[in-house]
């Protein structure tokens, strides 16, 4: 086929998109362009299809002949939109009357399909022949088929995700209805038991819950890996694998199915050239559906994660299976492509066509979601997460600006996939915006000489604990904060030059009502005497074990976060403590929040907290609440709380202990176990002095103020054996049907043992076991 005509039945092809014409006049207007006519003088290609004679004349004829007359009239007019769009005009058919007569018709030389094959120039006008006309009309049959099919594959794909947020919508109000329903705080459990076991809905709904949680939604989808990387991959959950398989087994399917094939085709004579463009066309634009599912997901202001309740963790594994099927079908859509044109027409028009944009970039698309993944290797994310991230950011954001040049030449057809895909960031972008704004910024006219409040932070470093603590007082006084959520802290920080905000997420800790007396940001939280004291005095003298500490409803508190300091924005948050004095430091941080989600720990007759290092964090709010409702929530079902918590160094737990801590102690319905696996002094971080800092007030702090002896213990802790001895003390106790809530927060091997020790119990018979994690894996 000459190059020309190939060029041509493309862009005839790209205006089937905008003008959609009869079948009928598509197929006699496609069939009659694998013609050419030596026309009295020479046209241009569309000159040469809205006026050349020849060509007309056969055209007009065949359709007389095979379609029918409103065909005929509505795609004639269409054919006259195309040659006016292309600032040329058709020729009416009532030019040629005398061309098209019966008589006339009957006289035409008739033309086979593969008849002229060879590239003949016609000197005459011809009529098609019926063969010809069945395989034109087939052809676009199923050029129009695969249209439709393909668009109907990629709202299927939508479809698969739709069901199964729905799914997990559906699970989530059911089990929020359940806890609430359940959850009287004046009624026992067991005659709560006794109301919902009347109801056979409630039985059935309770066995299909817990067959799904046991074998399903819990265990982890291979050995115990979930959090732990195995050999650097992430292992999902079993229930998430089966998503994920599900998913990648439809992309495939979706991908090579339906390519009704033909010899004899108009627009590509053989079946593999029809296969490479159905594949490519197919492949390209399921790979263009998948990008607002993909941008969806990686949203830090998710409605699906509030909708589901699941995590971010869950909804970063399935966008990262999205992003992989839509980089692979991308792939074979650019390869099917090239070798389509190559078949076809060698380098002749590759290197026409590598000169367009909507060419070289769909290329370019294509080789950055390619590198992407690579990019986002787990050793980058874990080693170089600035680098990653802002990588990330970047090539995102050029490859939908490349797409929407690669797919202009379609006239925004394919654009329904990509604004979307703005839509969702801008709407995350914004949100975080307003949520930054309403955390940090508050207009008061009560105080003419501020009225801007602004969030204030301190931060103070441990070198014995090797942690952070900061205080940050937000602007806002009616930020209402909840356990287990966390918030994205905005620091500014120096890169080449340039002051560049970065942002990490934190879970928070506590709340600190010292400075709420002074009901406001704008002035200091507290005296700076009062500053120096915080890290460095045993307790807060606001703390008072007995008292509820949502002293004033109007007023906000300080959030507390611990931190590890690790090698980027945290390692420079210690640096600049340790360039202190007293390793304490003023700094202009910004809050965002809150994110995540709260566990109905309330509901449960027995807890069992558990913690590694930090993930004190996930655990000490839900203790706080409990012992003095300093979170709001007041209700409390639970009658025993076994608290466990490691971490390297035992300078931590004395710390917390002695401050948030401290309302816990003295309790028969608390019980705390404390491990330490390192001494300070050998896991502090290498040059650091443990002099004149916090270590000077260590044993004060152990000795007169923390409630009797802790009982460290200075090894790991048994996490399932622990788990077990609780469950049985319950058990044996005899709460009959009272449940067992286990929340974990720590490193990721911690996570991965008490998630196997829980599904190992739910195996072994006892359903009243609940498990939540408060963890964070790649
Ligand atoms: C929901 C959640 C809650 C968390 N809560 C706490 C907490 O209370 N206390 C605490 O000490 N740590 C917490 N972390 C971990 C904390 O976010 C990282 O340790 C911190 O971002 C490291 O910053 P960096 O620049 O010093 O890290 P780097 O030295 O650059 O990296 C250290 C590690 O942190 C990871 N990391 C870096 N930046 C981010 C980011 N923006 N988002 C996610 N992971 C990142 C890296 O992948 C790497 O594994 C939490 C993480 C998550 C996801
Ligand atoms: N919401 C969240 O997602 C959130 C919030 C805060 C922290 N975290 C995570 O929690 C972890 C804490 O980090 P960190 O540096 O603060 O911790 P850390 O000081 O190292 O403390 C972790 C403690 O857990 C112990 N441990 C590890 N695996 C264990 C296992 N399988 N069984 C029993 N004990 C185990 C460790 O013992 P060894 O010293 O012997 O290893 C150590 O004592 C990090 O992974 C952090 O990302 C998550």
């Amino acid at each position: 086929m000459k190059l020309r005509t190939w060029i041509t039945i493309v862009v005839l092809q790209f205006a089937v998109y905008t003008h959609s014409l009869p079948t009928c006049i598509n197929a006699v207007q496609a069939a009659i362009n694998t013609l050419a006519f030596i026309e009295s003088q020479p046209l241009s290609d569309y000159d040469a299809r809205c006026r050349g004679r020849l060509r007309l004349i056969s055209f007009y004829a065949s359709t007389t002949v095979y379609c029918e007359p409103d065909e005929l009239k509505e795609g004639l007019e269409g054919v006259a939109t195309e040659c006016s769009a292309q600032n040329t005009t058709l020729v009416p058919i009532s030019e040629f009357e005398a061309n098209l007569t019966e008589d006339a018709i009957s006289h035409l030389r008739i033309v086979e399909r593969f008849e002229l094959d060879g590239g003949d120039n016609l000197t005459v006008p011809v009529l098609l022949s019926e063969e010809f006309f069945n395989l034109a009309y087939k052809t676009i049959v199923t050029w129009e088929y695969e249209i439709a099919l393909r668009r109907e594959y990629a709202f299927t794909s939508y479809a698969f995700w739709g069901i199964i947020i729905v799914i997990g919508t559906l699970c989530n109000y059911l089990m929020k209805c359940w806890e609430r329903r359940s959850y009287n705080g004046d009624t026992h459990v067991d005659a709560d038991d006794q109301a919902s076991m009347s109801s056979h809905l409630a039985m059935v709904f309770r066995r299909i819950y817990h067959i799904t949680k046991m074998y399903f939604s819990l265990p982890a989808g291979w050995k115990t890996y979930h959090l732990r990387l195995y050999y650097g991959c992430t292992v999902p959950t079993r229930m998430e694998t089966i998503i994920v398989i599900i998913f990648w087994a439809m992309s495939i399917t979706l991908s090579v199915i339906k390519y009704p094939v033909f010899y004899g085709n108009v627009y590509w004579l053989l079946p593999d050239r029809q296969l490479a463009r159905y594949f490519a066309d197919r492949t390209g634009e399921l790979s263009y559906a998948h990008l607002p599912v993909l941008w969806l997901f990686s949203g830090r202001n998710n409605v699906l994660q509030w909708a589901t309740g699941w995590s971010f963790g869950t909804f970063n594994i399935y966008h990262r299976h999205v992003a992989r099927v839509a980089t692979l079908q991308a792939v074979a859509h650019s390869i099917a492509y090239h070798h389509l044109i190559m078949k076809n027409n060698g380098m002749a028009l590759y290197r026409e066509w590598i000169q367009m944009p909507w060419f070289y970039l769909g290329i370019f698309a294509t080789i950055l979601m390619s590198i992407l993944p690579m990019l986002s290797s787990i050793y980058l994310r874990i080693y170089h997460y600035e680098f990653f991230l802002l990588v990330h950011i970047t090539f995102s954001l050029i490859i939908i600006l490349t797409l929407f040049v690669h797919t202009s030449i379609f006239h925004g057809v394919y654009d329904i996939y990509l604004w979307p895909v703005v839509v969702v960031w801008v709407i995350d972008r914004s949100l975080r915006l307003v949520r930054l704004v309403y955390c940090n910024i508050r207009i008061s006219l009560k105080d003419p000489n501020h009225p801007i409040l602004m969030t204030k932070s301190t931060v103070t470093y441990s070198s014995v604990s090797n942690v952070l603590r900061i205080t940050v007082t937000p602007g806002v006084f009616s930020l209402r904060p909840k356990p287990g959520t966390h918030y994205y802290i905005y620091a500014a920080s120096n890169w080449f030059g340039w002051d560049l905000w970065e942002s990490h997420p934190f879970t928070l800790a506590s709340l600190d009502y010292t400075g709420t007396s002074n009901s406001g940001a704008s002035r200091p939280l507290r005296p700076r005497a009062m500053d120096e004291e915080l890290y460095t005095q045993p307790c807060y003298n606001s703390i008072d074990s007995d008292t509820p500490m949502v002293s004033n409803e109007k007023e906000s508190p300080a959030l507390v976060f611990y931190i590890r300091p690790f090698d980027g924005f945290t390692k420079r948050l210690r640096d600049m403590c340790l360039r202190t004095p007293n390793r304490q430091a003023t700094v202009r941080l910004l809050l965002e929040g809150p994110y995540g989600h709260s566990a109905p720990l309330e509901n449960f007759e027995t807890l069992v907290l558990i913690a590694g290092g930090t993930g004190i964090a996930g655990t000490l709010p839900y203790i706080r609440e409990y012992v003095n409702h300093q979170w709001g929530r007041r209700r409390w079902r639970t009658e025993n709380i076994h608290f466990i918590w490691t971490t390297q160094q035992a300078a931590f737990i004395n710390e917390v202990a002695s401050k948030e801590l401290r309302p816990a102690f003295g309790r028969d319905d608390l019980h705390m176990l404390f491990y330490a696996t390192s001494t300070a002094t050998s896991r502090a971080p290498p040059g650091l002095s443990d002099t004149a800092d916090y270590s000077d007030n260590l044993d004060t702090l152990l000795t007169s103020e923390t409630p009797g002896e802790l009982g460290i213990q200075y090894h790991r802790p048994d996490v399932p054996a622990l788990i077990r001895a609780a469950v049985a003390k319950h058990r044996s106790s005899g709460k009959g049907s009272g449940r067992v809530g286990i929340l974990v927060c720590g490193p990721a091997g911690m996570a991965d043992s008490a998630r196997a020790t829980v599904v190992q119990i739910l195996r072994e018979g006892f359903e009243r076991v609940e498990y939540f994690e408060e963890a964070y894996g790649w």
